[in-house]
């Protein structure tokens, strides 16, 4: 059942992200908050905007691909030395983006100990191997393909997760802050807050946005390191296995897609 929501959903995916390329120009337009804009329109038109990296195809050799080494304390362990020699000095101790070599980088670093927890193991594993030098990245992010063993890239993925779901604290190398859920919420409150005041959302799209994702949230602490895919991906699959457990209506699911591409675009959203 799970397999042929999540191949559905891909097979539609595809399509939408064809239209990306050639819709740039659209963007503006489609940013408008029109009730008639719909969600083609929108996705279509994403492409700018802080989030966009995570609207990236996963290339075939990595789509799919899942982590073959356990989560287990040995594993965590090697990823966390990996994590701190090679990773903190941009992504900082706790992986929220803020280690003393990011500070002047263009985009800066993600803040993957949240990140690692929306993404799948394939998009994860691709962009370690691969880095940021291509499009659309265009980032400072290491190529670590030819410096770290494929064992190794597993186990700091399985580290940064564990960062992210708060089971190991982070070492002390460099500094910077640690995940924290409370202050992540009030982020999302404060950006809805601007969102709506900017006009880009109404006052009920935010809450229907804030109610819808704290669902996917709870859904994806459920799902564990089973996650797949890009961020796109998750959340239609999220979405659809959501309205058919009756968790959220499907006019609920329509307004969210609708709302989050509106933020995209906005630049509110990290
Ligand atoms: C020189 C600084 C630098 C170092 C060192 C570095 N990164 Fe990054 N990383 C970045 C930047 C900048 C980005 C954001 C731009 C991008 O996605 O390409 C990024 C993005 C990422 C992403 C994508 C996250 C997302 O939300 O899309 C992952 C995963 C990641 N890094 C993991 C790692 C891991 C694991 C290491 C260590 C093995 C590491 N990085 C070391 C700079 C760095």
């Amino acid at each position: 059942m799970k397999k042929t929501v999540l191949f559905t959903f891909l097979a539609g995916f595809a399509l939408l992200i064809s239209a990306c390329g050639s819709a740039e120009a659209e963007t503006a337009e489609a940013a408008g908050n029109d009730d008639d804009s719909g969600i083609m329109g929108i996705v279509s038109g994403m492409g700018g905007g802080m989030m966009a990296r995570h609207h990236a195809t996963i290339p075939d050799e990595f789509s799919g691909v899942s982590n073959p080494i356990a989560a287990d304390d040995a594993s965590i362990a090697r990823g966390a030395v990996i994590y701190t020699t090679n990773c903190a000095t941009c992504h900082g101790d706790g992986g929220v983006g803020d280690g003393p070599a990011g500070v002047n980088l263009d985009p800066s670093p993600a803040n993957i100990a949240h990140s690692s927890q929306q993404l799948g193991d394939d998009y994860l594993f691709w962009r370690i191997t691969e880095g940021g030098a291509e499009e659309p990245f265009n980032s400072a992010m290491i190529a670590w393909g030819n410096i770290l063993s494929e064992d190794q890239r597993w186990d700091v993925i399985n580290y940064v997760q564990a960062l992210g779901r708060g089971d190991v604290a982070p070492t002390e190398s460099v500094g910077g802050e640690t995940l924290d859920p409370e202050l992540e919420a009030q982020k999302q409150a404060d950006m809805l807050a601007d969102a709506v005041e900017q006009g880009v959302l109404t006052q009920e799209e935010a809450d229907t946005f804030a109610v819808v994702h704290a669902d996917i949230d709870e859904h994806m602490a459920d799902m564990g390191d089973h996650a797949m895919g890009s961020a796109d991906d998750m959340m239609e699959v999220i979405l659809s296995l959501l309205v058919s457990d009756g968790k959220i209506t499907q006019e609920q699911s329509e307004l969210f897609v609708k709302t989050h591409g509106l933020l995209d675009m906005s630049g509110l959203m990290e």
